[in-house]
């Protein structure tokens, strides 16, 4: 499943807002050693960089292109290719920082407490993960999808995983001296036509879209585009309003 840095960046702003956001709960003062897991373009290592110019820091990411797009940023840190799932560090971080990234990761029952375990004492293992599962852009992607005419093509399109913070303290709460985890949702403010739609085609709509061809696909979209237009309508002032709901989680490791 591709990504395009493009199309992500579009909302560059909206949607590196969350990694200030966690960045700011980060309990460290001068971190020796930090990576970016799921790092993308590199506007999230860029935070990273701007606070602790002087950590040796890296960004992991298993997508070719968002790399190469995280490289040209000019962000100082060294960029490695690599699957989080599969990851193992030859030793420990002060920092293992996340955004936006862990949603697409499955078995995260066994995998946060792993990453967690790459942590030194004292270090931080901090994530944030959307939780907009029940908005009308997550309920109207699952009712297209359901239509007859491409449901068994979408069968295997699979939704992100669902975080909650009761059970990221109880997965975490056994190697951690502290937890903050906390909810918010984002009153975003869009630019332009088709808004939303233009928002979760850099996201999680790919699995769905990339799922289908030629006519099938074109269909999916207007059916889809048509739903969302109709539930975020663009108002007087021409912009789109979208609520955004998301989870962070600082653990501090003991
Ligand atoms: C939504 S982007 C987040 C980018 C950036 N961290 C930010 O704050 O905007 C999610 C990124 O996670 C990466 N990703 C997804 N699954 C991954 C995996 N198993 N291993 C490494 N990277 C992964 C994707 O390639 C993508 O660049």
């Amino acid at each position: 499943m591709s990504w395009n840095p493009a199309t992500y960046l579009a909302f560059g702003g909206q949607r590196t807002r969350p990694a200030a956001d966690l960045l700011g709960r980060v309990p460290l003062e001068s971190p020796g050693r930090v990576i970016d897991l799921g790092c993308g373009p590199g506007n999230s290592t860029g935070l990273l960089a701007a606070r602790w110019p002087a950590a040796r820091l890296e960004g992991l990411d298993s997508s070719p292109a968002m790399l190469e797009e995280a490289r040209a940023s000019g962000v100082p840190a060294g960029w490695v290719l690599g699957d989080i799932a599969a990851w193992k560090p030859d030793a420990a971080y002060d920092l293992i920082f996340s955004n936006a990234t862990f949603q697409w990761l499955t078995d995260q029952a066994v995998l946060l407490p792993r990453l967690m375990s790459f942590v030194r004492p004292g270090g931080v293992f901090a994530f944030q993960v959307p939780v907009n599962f029940d908005a009308p852009s997550h309920l109207l992607m699952r009712e297209t999808a359901a239509d007859p005419r491409w449901r068994t093509k979408l069968s295997q399109a699979r939704e992100t995983e669902r975080g909650h913070g009761a059970v990221y303290y109880d997965w975490l709460k056994p190697q951690a001296s502290a937890l903050d985890i906390w909810e918010t949702e984002y009153l975003q403010v869009l630019e332009g036509e088709d808004a939303v739609y233009r928002w979760v085609s850099g996201t999680g709509l790919r699995p769905f879209v990339q799922a289908l061809e030629g006519e099938d696909r074109e269909a999916f979209i207007a059916a889809y585009k048509a739903k969302l237009n109709a539930a975020y309508p663009r108002r007087a002032d021409s912009t789109t309003l979208f609520p955004f709901r998301r989870l962070f989680v600082v653990a501090v490791k003991a």
